[in-house]
């Protein structure tokens, strides 16, 4: 059906047109059959939510030298773990990374919890991470929705709730698109990161590059000319 398609044409731009990023097993290395370290993943998701991929690089690298494993972490003072996140902000965010290190280390025997549902009962783990953690690493059939995640769905179907209230109505489409009833969805966490990356490389909120994007001839907001409206927020 036509959701098939689209998640088919979605896998196949991003096998060569999805980004090459530091902590990502590539789908031509998953092939070989090497898998994400849950814990550089957890990591840079957390960093992610704050900042760009760029700033948040070296910060990536320099926790993951200093602390090859989330018990290595665990075990650090959290000074130590606040004064490298220096810069990254947010210092709540740096305290729940050292919590949540320390549950994972004590509880779960230093070892991620596999399931959504697990990864979020730990301290700082909310509904966005996990999901993103169960699809990347596990290939679970979460939903994943972030800021890149509407702007799409808005556009390919001129949601026209205003955000924060569209949010509801994004997400039950975002769930749509990735039915793991549907045929063809083989590969959720290639599938949720393919999203992520659209919105972040293609589908970009002031010019996008339709030219570019496998979805174009399925975006209502293309065919009307009026990407740039979406997603509609509710005026501040
Ligand atoms: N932004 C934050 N996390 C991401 C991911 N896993 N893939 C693409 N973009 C992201």
């Amino acid at each position: 059906d036509e959701l098939s398609a689209m998640r088919r044409a979605l896998l196949a731009w991003y096998d060569d047109g999805g980004r090459t990023l530091p902590w990502r097993v590539r789908p031509e290395d998953r092939a070989k059959g090497i898998t994400p370290d849950p814990y550089a993943v957890w990591l840079s998701e957390i960093m992610l939510q704050q900042t760009t991929v760029p700033h948040a690089t070296p910060y990536w690298r320099k926790f993951l030298a200093r602390f090859p494993t989330v018990t290595d972490l665990a075990q650090a003072d959290r000074d130590e773990v606040l004064a490298m996140w220096a810069g990254l902000g947010y210092y709540a965010r740096a305290r729940n990374l050292h919590k949540c290190a320390g549950v994972v280390a004590d509880d779960h025997d230093g070892v991620f919890p596999l399931t959504e549902t697990a990864l979020l009962k730990l301290p700082g783990i909310g509904a966005y991470t996990a999901a993103t953690i169960a699809a990347i690493c596990h290939d679970e059939a979460t939903t994943i929705v972030d800021g890149n995640v509407e702007r799409v769905i808005s556009r390919i179907f001129m949601v026209q709730t205003p955000l924060p209230k569209g949010k509801s109505d994004l997400r039950a489409l975002a769930a749509a698109l990735s039915d793991p009833t549907l045929d063809g969805f083989e590969r959720p966490g290639d599938y949720g990161q393919a999203v992520m990356d659209l919105g972040a490389t293609v589908c970009t909120p002031r010019s996008p590059t339709c030219g570019l994007c496998p979805w174009s001839g399925d975006c209502a907001a293309k065919a009307a000319g009026v990407q740039t409206d979406y997603p509609k927020k509710t005026p501040k």
